[in-house]
């Protein structure tokens, strides 16, 4: 927040709601000026424990209302397949004002044209992991033609594209650090990020990218990176089933 941070990034699974509120009051900022996203828990897409756990979600962040709310997880080898009725269910809270905006997190393509089909809003956005390595192209493709605002997941692969030697190259040249040249990367595209990190040196440097721009050459090698589904390092959507303890 002290570096100029206003959109944080939250969810039931991590546990942490509680400590963004406390974060927010701490810092002195009108909550009107911090966009804070939260996300529903993979064991809670059930309609009745969606609205329990939103509830909690509120009470955990002390506010009385979220600026996201997204569905974590699509889940498709669970809950009969079904994602339409918890999507629903964020409908309401949307409706009721407690949630700003509703979206959803690794939805796949079928996914989304699930809730095109049976839904009537569309999501704000799309939290999908994206990054040099693993550029969701056809998922990205598919939030642009839609309305869908792609929001990249680990942007930085983890701090593991950060050694290689194309993004040195381009980071010596214009005298940025490889993380910075990638944050630039995305939002020159017009995706949204929101890079982690523990480290407060960090934190300052993945701030400072509005001060710059990549050429289009530049931004093209970055392009080429892409290695398609082998780049990517976290769960695949498709199969991921895990609910927390
Ligand atoms: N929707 C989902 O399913 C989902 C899944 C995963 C993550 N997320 C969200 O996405 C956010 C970011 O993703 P992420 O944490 O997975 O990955 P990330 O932001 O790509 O990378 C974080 C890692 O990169 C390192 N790092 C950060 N800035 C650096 C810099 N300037 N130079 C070198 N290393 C740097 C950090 O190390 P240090 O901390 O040691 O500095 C940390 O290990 C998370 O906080 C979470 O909110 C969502």
């Amino acid at each position: 927040m002290e570096v100029g941070y206003r959109h944080v990034d939250t969810a039931q699974m991590y546990a942490n709601e509680g400590g963004v509120g406390d974060a927010l009051r701490a810092s002195g900022l009108d909550r009107a000026d911090v966009f804070i996203t939260s996300k529903l828990n993979n064991g809670f897409h059930e309609p009745d424990d969606a609205r329990k756990a939103f509830a909690e979600t509120l009470t955990q962040l002390g506010s009385d209302y979220v600026d996201l709310f997204l569905i974590h997880w699509p889940l498709p080898t669970l809950y009969d397949g079904d994602c339409v009725s918890t999507w629903k269910t964020l409908e309401e809270f949307k409706q009721d004002g407690r949630a700003r905006s509703i979206g959803v997190s690794n939805f796949q393509v079928s996914q989304l044209e699930r809730l095109a089909a049976e839904s009537d809003v569309v999501p704000a956005v799309n939290q999908v992991e994206l990054h040099p390595y693993f550029q969701n192209d056809a998922v990205d493709a598919y939030d642009r033609a839609h309305g869908i605002a792609t929001q990249a997941w680990a942007p930085l692969a983890q701090g593991k594209v950060l050694g290689d030697p194309a993004l040195a190259d381009i980071a010596g040249r214009l005298g940025k650090s490889p993380a910075q040249v990638v944050l630039r990367w995305h939002l020159q595209r017009g995706t949204i990020v929101f890079p982690k990190s523990t480290t407060p040196a960090r934190i300052k440097e993945n701030f400072e990218v509005f001060d710059f721009e990549l050429e289009p050459a530049d931004a093209e090698t970055i392009d080429a990176l892409d290695r398609g589904e082998a780049g990517r390092d976290g769960p695949n959507p498709d199969v991921f089933a895990y609910i927390p303890s």
